[in-house]
């Protein structure tokens, strides 16, 4: 059984006060999900704060982004550990928004998975084609390469680790969601890629759909077979949003 999850990606969003009330609100409404993960991802510089509200709740807390090395002279970078000294349990990497303005590539980004994985964290993998890849027909073999690299190395047992976001990079902050049919079958796509890879553990590892996912489509897209959670961004900086969201079944 695939565990549903609903993730909040809040991005460079929330102050320190401000990412602690939202969590305030949010655990608030939401406690009586235990069938469900729940998982916000403030900024970095939001984590403690969001931390002390989230202790021994049902709502993990996630960071965004991090580097693979553990410690060293890399200024500016995150470190595993220093997340998982703030309670921190997942990771986003390789968001569409970390590949274009940051430059990275599918390399590093299975770098980053390994190095979350060797340190308990739970990354949640980003994979999705541009709207020009999409016109040109290559949506398949553009979310098929990067699921290959993304899990490049990894046997299976820790590839079961792993969470997978679809997250077609056309439909993020747009408002133009892939239909809950489309995002099924290319999450079906995904899910028979990881299968010849890893055979039958395919069927254990969550996908989540992510792309303007909001209150009004959770409920469709979560019915879909294939679909194991949705990755928010916008709809997740509003506590009654969100958690309308996470209530999809209601
Ligand atoms: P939106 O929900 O704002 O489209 O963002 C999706 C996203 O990038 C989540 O990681």
């Amino acid at each position: 059984m695939r565990v549903p999850i609903i993730a909040g990606n809040w991005k460079m969003h929330k102050l320190p006060d401000e990412a602690q009330a939202l969590c305030q609100e949010l655990v608030g409404s939401l406690d009586e999900y235990e069938d469900r993960e729940i998982v916000v991802f403030p900024p970095f510089t939001a984590l403690a704060s969001s931390a002390k509200v989230l202790k021994g709740t049902n709502i993990a807390l996630g960071a965004q982004n991090m580097f693979h090395e553990a410690n060293g002279a890399y200024t500016g970078e995150v470190a595993p550990p220093m997340l998982v000294a703030l309670g921190v349990k997942y990771v986003i990497l390789g968001h569409s928004e970390r590949r274009q303005h940051f430059a990275e590539t599918d390399e590093i980004v299975n770098k980053k998975i390994k190095a979350a994985l060797n340190h308990g964290l739970v990354p949640i993998v980003c994979v999705g084609e541009t709207a020009a890849q999409r016109e040109a027909g290559t949506t398949e073999s553009v979310v098929n390469k990067q699921i290959r690299a993304a899990f490049d190395g990894m046997d299976r047992q820790v590839a079961q680790g792993v969470i997978v976001a679809y997250e077609p990079i056309w439909a993020i902050g747009t408002g133009k969601t892939a239909t809950s049919r489309e995002a099924n079958r290319v999450i079906g796509v995904i899910r028979s890629t990881l299968q010849d890879i890893y055979g039958e553990t395919a069927a254990d590892i969550r996908i989540l759909y992510g792309g303007s996912v909001n209150a009004d489509n959770a409920a469709e897209l979560m019915k879909q077979p294939e679909i194991d959670g949705a990755l928010v961004g916008g709809a997740s900086l509003d506590a009654e949003s969100f958690a309308r969201i996470v209530q999809y079944d209601d």
